[in-house]
């Protein structure tokens, strides 16, 4: 087995209607429920490794456990840097063997981003390697930055031609309302599908990213906070702006918190009803059980990805 392009799995997300899930690795768990998951659902999937990622676990490792999932479960799958934030950090992805990279280049000018990201592209295809770029600006925590909301901007939909025809981007993330992390709004979810449509219209076909899309699962949060947590007011994605997102442009949708909170639920449910556990296989096992629901779930009732593989 080999790691994969986002290519095909894009061309045939858009024609048929349906996303991609990218789904944050951060250890063997999130990496076995993911992987078995999709392939119990026959669904196609991205691996997204953040710098922190690399910093907690070790390229090696991770890469290496990416591997094992991909002997074990034979599904087609991307390995992809997701933010990388400079030039240097994709470029060490891409040396390793990454199939496609993230070059972040939302907080520079316009200007600075293009020519970041056209350096990236540049490097990356000549290597058989693409290349996800950001126009917007999400609110949000992301690699210990932390965005308010202030800070945040909509994506321009007229700026999105000349960034991707300028660049050779591959696929591109858009600020439309959604935001990282478990904290997403404090009223109604709001996300602006204007924008979407607007930048369809402009780039028929062209793959679009949704980061920050979470949906934070009551249920999971009210656990955690049952056993002993304290995540009043979390609140994500709504289920149904996702599915239409899906069905339209957007062929790649992000989504981290929402496992942390499948492994955080798993793990406190433990530690509060068996209180005499200290097998670590025993918690991590049921927080693995419970990342692997999520999924599923996510993958039939929110991507569509399923049986596409
Ligand atoms: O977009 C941010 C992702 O959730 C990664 O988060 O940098 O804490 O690994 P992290
Ligand atoms: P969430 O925080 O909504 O899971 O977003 C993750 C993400 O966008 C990773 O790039
Ligand atoms: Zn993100």
């Amino acid at each position: 087995m080999a790691l994969v392009t986002t290519k095909d799995m894009f061309k045939k997300a858009y024609d048929g209607g349906y996303a991609i899930g990218a789904f944050n690795i951060n250890n063997m768990e999130i990496i076995q429920a993911v992987t078995e998951a999709c392939a119990e659902e026959k669904s196609p999937v991205i691996l997204q490794v953040s710098s922190s990622a690399m910093k907690y676990a070790g390229k090696e490792y991770l890469m290496g456990m990416v591997n094992a999932a991909m002997e074990t479960t034979g599904i087609d799958l991307a390995l992809h840097l997701d933010h990388g934030a400079s030039f240097e950090a994709c470029k060490e992805c891409i040396d390793a063997g990454f199939s496609s990279v993230m070059i972040d280049g939302s907080h520079a000018s316009f200007e600075e981003n293009i020519a970041l990201t056209k350096k990236v592209v540049e490097y990356a295809h000549d290597k058989g390697v693409v290349v996800e770029g950001e126009l917007g600006k999400l609110a949000g925590i992301e690699d210990e930055v932390n965005v308010s909301a202030e800070d945040a901007s909509y994506t321009k939909p007229s700026e999105v031609e000349e960034f991707v025809s300028r660049t050779g981007v591959d696929s591109l993330a858009i600020a439309i309302g959604t935001s990282h992390g478990a904290f997403k709004f404090t009223g109604e979810a709001k996300l602006r599908f204007d924008i979407l449509e607007e930048i369809t219209k402009i780039m028929p076909g062209y793959p679009i990213v949704l980061h920050g899309a979470s949906s934070i699962d009551e249920e999971l949060v009210a656990k955690i906070n049952a056993c002993g947590g304290s995540m009043g007011g979390a609140k994500g994605i709504p289920e149904e702006m996702l599915r239409r997102a899906a069905a339209s442009a957007v062929c790649k949708i992000n989504m981290d918190s929402d496992l942390r909170i499948a492994m955080t639920a798993g793990i406190r449910e433990i530690f509060t009803n068996k209180p005499e556990v200290f097998d670590p296989r025993n918690y991590l096992g049921n927080a693995r059980k419970i990342i692997k629901e999520v999924v599923r779930h996510k993958l039939v009732n929110v991507l569509g990805s399923n049986g596409k593989a």
